[in-house]
């Protein structure tokens, strides 16, 4: 069907045409819209203007897809990818999204190409031995898969904040309320049915296609559409969900540096106990606040005595709750959408508390110089690296509890202030990097799910020629690095 239509449009067409529809995206599209009636969408329709508008930052908004194709199943997805991999549309190139939370331009959008909007494959089904929760490749983490488990006194770990998706999430690692407890996200996917660029449908478990299962487990968008998560279940009932916000101080962020510290140290390890330290610059003014997410219903667990007792709170939302409500509640902390964003991120050593008042003194200087960008809201997150168990492709030592993850993250108004804040956010990292490498704390790794378009998380792994050699094995071509060119590849 795919060959004869593309006939037809060779034989009526002048050759000029045909070769500009074939070497073009109109090209592609056309042909998707003949194969898939009703699922492929223009400028101006709801259908299209709906998945633009369902992008987080406006860098990925503002791109403009020739099409936006829609598909309702897997089989979908491989017809697709089979007509993109005739090789009869030449340069074709094309994008897929699920929840569209990632930052930077192209990750999951593409201007003129066609943009594959997976969010209508969102089954669920969670087995008969309740073990594993099956979800679609398009799924968002807050819609109902919490709340549907929660019936069952089960959660999955995933996006903590609401709106972002099962795909990119779960294929970039995956930092969740869990962490400390069963480590990434991807450390929790039984198998993936993911379609493979000659447009076959595969099942990637650790008994078949293991490579291909690990190599899912850290490289994004590099090997395939995941057209199906199969996750694993994890008992939970109510926790405990919230923040402490304080004004900031010399002594709070001091306090801060040492019960952090004590916190990241093994001795004090608790693996209910999660959290996330945030220093907030916004609108000119700093708050530092304390998610903490502790795993039973305990609104004061010992765990995080220290930061407790530190004065001059000003705020205190814990409650103990369902994770339905606290991610909702946790969204309040984060805007829905925003106009311009970026972000870098590192990792390090727990050290003493001096580095961590030298990372918190550096970042508040540098981000003062930044007081006349227009909407400014520059944070710097520092959060436990999730205790992975290590069969994955991130390249980290298993077990270990005392890694932290730094993310500095920008968001504001104007495309105009994008050099400046650029260049400040990378000041501060390279400010920050000395810091921890000074003290001797540097970890070689960088998180996908946080990394800048500047960055090279993949690299990072330590194993690139490893998944080199997958994504020769499944796609020979290379598709996934020159169809699909938004995001971090291999190649
Ligand atoms: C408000 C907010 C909160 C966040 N909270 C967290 C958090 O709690 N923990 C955390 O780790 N990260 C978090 N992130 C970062 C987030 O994990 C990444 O942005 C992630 O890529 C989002 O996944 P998505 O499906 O929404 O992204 P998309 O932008 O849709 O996709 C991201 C990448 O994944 C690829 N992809 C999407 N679906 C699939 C699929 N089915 N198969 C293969 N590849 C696919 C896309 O091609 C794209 O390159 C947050 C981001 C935001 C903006
Ligand atoms: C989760 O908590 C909210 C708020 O209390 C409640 O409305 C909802 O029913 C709870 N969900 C389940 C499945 O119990
Ligand atoms: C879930 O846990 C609560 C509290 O322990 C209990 O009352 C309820 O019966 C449990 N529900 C299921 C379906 O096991
Ligand atoms: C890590 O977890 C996955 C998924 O549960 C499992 O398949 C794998 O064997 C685990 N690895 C180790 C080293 O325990
Ligand atoms: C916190 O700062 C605000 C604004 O500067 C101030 O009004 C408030 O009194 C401060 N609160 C505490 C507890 O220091
Ligand atoms: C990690 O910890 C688990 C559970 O304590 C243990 O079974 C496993 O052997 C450890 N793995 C490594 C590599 O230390
Ligand atoms: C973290 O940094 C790495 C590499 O520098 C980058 O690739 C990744 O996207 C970053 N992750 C996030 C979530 O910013």
């Amino acid at each position: 069907m795919v060959r004869s239509s593309l006939q037809v449009i060779g034989c009526l067409l002048p050759l000029a045409i045909a070769s500009r529809l074939s070497s073009n995206q109109p090209g592609l599209c056309q042909q998707a819209d003949s194969l898939f009636p009703g699922k492929v969408s223009y400028e101006g329709s709801l259908a299209y203007s709906s998945s633009q508008s369902a992008y987080y930052t406006g860098e990925e908004r503002n791109l403009d897809p020739g099409c936006v194709f829609t598909p309702t199943s897997t089989a979908d997805v491989s017809d697709f990818v089979k007509l993109v991999a005739s090789g009869d549309i030449s340069t074709p190139k094309f994008a897929f999204r699920c929840g569209g939370h990632s930052f930077f331009a192209g990750a999951a959008n593409i201007d003129q190409g066609v943009t594959i909007d997976l969010r209508s494959l969102d089954s669920f089904e969670l087995s008969e031995d309740q073990k594993t929760a099956s979800v679609g490749g398009g799924s968002i983490w807050s819609d109902t898969i919490y709340t549907t488990l929660e019936a069952y006194n089960l959660t999955v770990p995933g996006g903590r904040i609401p709106g972002v998706g099962v795909g990119g999430f779960t294929t970039g690692g995956g930092l969740n309320y869990l962490g400390r407890k069963i480590g990434f996200s991807c450390d929790n996917v039984y198998g993936y049915e993911v379609v493979l660029a000659s447009g076959e449908v595969v099942y990637a478990s650790a008994t078949s296609y293991r490579d291909l299962w690990l190599a899912l487990k850290g490289g994004t968008n590099n090997f395939g559409i995941v057209t199906r998560f199969d996750l694993a279940t994890h008992s939970q009932g109510l926790l405990m969900g919230g923040a402490l916000v304080f004004n900031v101080t010399q002594e709070v962020l001091e306090e801060h540096a040492t019960a952090f510290s004590n916190y990241m140290n093994p001795r004090n390890f608790d693996w209910l106990a999660e959290m996330e330290v945030d220093l907030v610059y916004d609108a000119g003014s700093w708050t530092l606040s304390d998610a903490l997410y502790y795993l039973e219903p305990e609104l004061r667990p010992a765990a995080y005595k220290e930061f407790f007792d530190i004065s001059g709170q000003i705020e205190d939302t814990l409650i103990i709750a369902n994770m339905t409500t606290v991610v909702t509640n946790s969204g309040v902390l984060v805007p829905t959408t925003v106009s311009r964003a970026t972000q870098m991120n590192y990792s390090f050593k727990n050290g003493k508390a001096d580095v961590y008042t030298k990372l918190f003194t550096t970042f508040k200087a540098a981000a003062e110089k930044l007081s006349s960008v227009e909407g400014l809201v520059l944070d710097f997150l520092m959060q436990p690296v999730p205790v992975t168990n290590g069969t994955n492709s991130l390249g980290l030592v298993p077990n270990m509890t005392d890694h932290v993850l730094v993310d500095i993250g920008a968001a504001y108004d104007n495309e105009a202030d994008d050099d400046i804040v650029q260049a400040a956010v990378e000041n501060i990292f390279n400010l920050h990097v000395d810091i921890v490498k000074n003290a001797g704390l540097y970890i070689d790794w960088t998180y996908l799910n946080y990394a800048g378009s500047n960055q090279d998380p993949i690299g990072s792994y330590g194993d690139l020629a490893n998944l080199r050699k997958v994504s020769k094995k499944y796609d020979p071509h290379g598709l996934f690095q020159t169809a699909v060119p938004g995001a971090f590849k291999l190649f």
